[in-house]
């Protein structure tokens, strides 16, 4: 099966030499082709360029492509969501309400709500229906745009639960045309019935769980909360030192709501990403730069829960990595809207608009350790390519709260046609 797409306004490459994340400078080099065509052979980009160069180039590809006409539109790569918990029961609007009349995040948390609510969803939801209601999740996903999805368990905090969870992701993986990436995040809470005996709980993660999770390969990253009155920086150092030595890549959820030293540790143990980071250090931030450690920012989290933003535009400045993401959750940020979320950044974080679609696309995939693969238009890419109804790149966030998603390209195969997902 051949694709041509076909004189779009822009094409929005993000072609580069370079190999890894980007930063500073870098992430505003978004290599844009104007009048430009994107060729696709099975699941994978040709060539990117003008349409009379490709037809000098390939002639056979080109002659028996089928066409979509781009004109009047923009082509970027398909949106990765580098950071979700996707697999989750129920939802909690009656905690949204709850903060709005004043409680705050952890004591709704700490009273039994919050992560422990959902837990308890998630436990008594079947495996069938958490796999449905997920599987609407991607759909909407899809629809905004999103072709690439990052899953973390941790609602379960038992290994019954935890497992189901990340089955459900697996399956939808083989099952879903959007790539759900795992990530194993038994440490996202202590359990209510652990409550006193924290440490003995991060040795059944560390002696139990994760060992599991690495034999069955139902995961490639490990994540922790850590966070005052959940998992300190030293559990959370056990935690994700045990991971790595089975194999699982370290990320971690830091600073989120009190500074704890998060961002220090992330750089330390050499973990893949640091997420949320809303009250992370000066300190943390020059580790992180120093490091390599890619920032996953989540404005929505920080919208959500009226905390402030992390301080994205300082963090692109010091030379950190940044990507951006939904967080989508049922607590802290029940969105499926990447869109939405990139124009929080550009709001609240101050970064540029073309800092967040590197932030979204390449720097996003390099967080899943995906950069090789996805993330931008080149030749020999996977060919996840989206196409947006709007005349350029800047009319993206400028039209804000609006999904001008129209076409979604998956592995080379066209899964949503003006708007609708086949
Ligand atoms: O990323 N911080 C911890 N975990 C989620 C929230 C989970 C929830 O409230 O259910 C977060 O914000
Ligand atoms: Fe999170």
């Amino acid at each position: 099966m051949t694709l041509l797409i076909k004189n779009a306004n822009e094409v929005i490459t993000l072609k580069s030499v370079l190999q890894g994340p980007r930063i500073k400078e870098q992430m505003r080099e978004i290599a844009v082709v104007e009048k430009g065509s994107v060729l696709v052979a099975g699941s994978q980009i040709v060539a990117v360029g003008a349409y009379e160069q490709l037809v000098i180039d390939f002639p056979h590809l080109v002659q028996e492509a089928e066409v979509i006409d781009a004109s009047g539109k923009i082509v970027m790569p398909g949106l990765v969501d580098c950071h979700t918990h996707l697999v989750h029961g129920g939802t909690r609007e009656q905690e949204f309400n709850m903060r709005l009349n004043g409680s705050t995040y952890m004591d709704i948390m700490n009273a039994g709500g919050g992560i422990h609510a959902t837990t308890k969803r998630t436990r008594e939801t079947s495996f069938e229906a958490l796999y449905k209601k997920t599987m609407h999740h991607l759909d909407v996903f899809l629809k905004h745009g999103v072709t690439t999805v990052e899953a973390k368990s941790g609602y379960g905090l038992d290994w019954e639960t935890e497992k189901k969870q990340l089955e459900v992701a697996k399956k939808l993986q083989d099952t879903h045309v959007v790539d759900v990436i795992s990530t194993f995040m038994g440490a996202h809470a202590v359990p209510r019935d652990f409550k006193g005996r924290e440490d003995e709980f991060v040795d059944v993660i560390i002696n139990d769980m994760l060992p599991k999770v690495s034999a069955l390969e139902l995961a490639e990253f490990n994540d922790v909360f850590c966070e005052k009155g959940v998992f300190t920086p030293a559990q959370s150092r056990r935690i994700l030192e045990a991971g790595k030595a089975l194999g699982l890549t370290p990320k971690i959820h830091a600073d989120e709501i009190e500074p704890y030293n998060g961002a220090e540790l992330a750089a330390d143990v050499g973990a893949i990403s640091a997420e949320h980071l809303l009250v992370a250090s000066d300190e943390g931030i020059q580790n992180m730069a120093e490091a390599g450690t890619i920032a996953v920012l989540l404005p929505g989290t920080a919208f959500f829960l009226r905390a402030p933003f992390a301080r994205g535009r300082l963090m692109i400045d010091e030379g950190v990595p940044v990507a951006i993401s939904t967080d989508f959750n049922p607590g802290s940020s029940p969105t499926m809207s990447l869109p939405f979320i990139m124009n929080l950044a550009c709001m609240h974080m101050g970064l540029t608009l073309e800092e967040v679609i590197t932030a979204t696309t390449i720097n996003a995939a390099h967080a899943l350790n995906r950069g090789h693969q996805i993330g931008t238009l080149e030749a020999g890419k996977q060919a996840d390519v989206i196409i947006l109804d709007v005349a350029n790149y800047k009319q993206l966030q400028y039209f804000y709260g609006m999904n001008h998603t129209d076409t979604v390209i998956k592995k080379g195969q066209v899964v949503v046609r003006h708007g609708i997902v086949l």
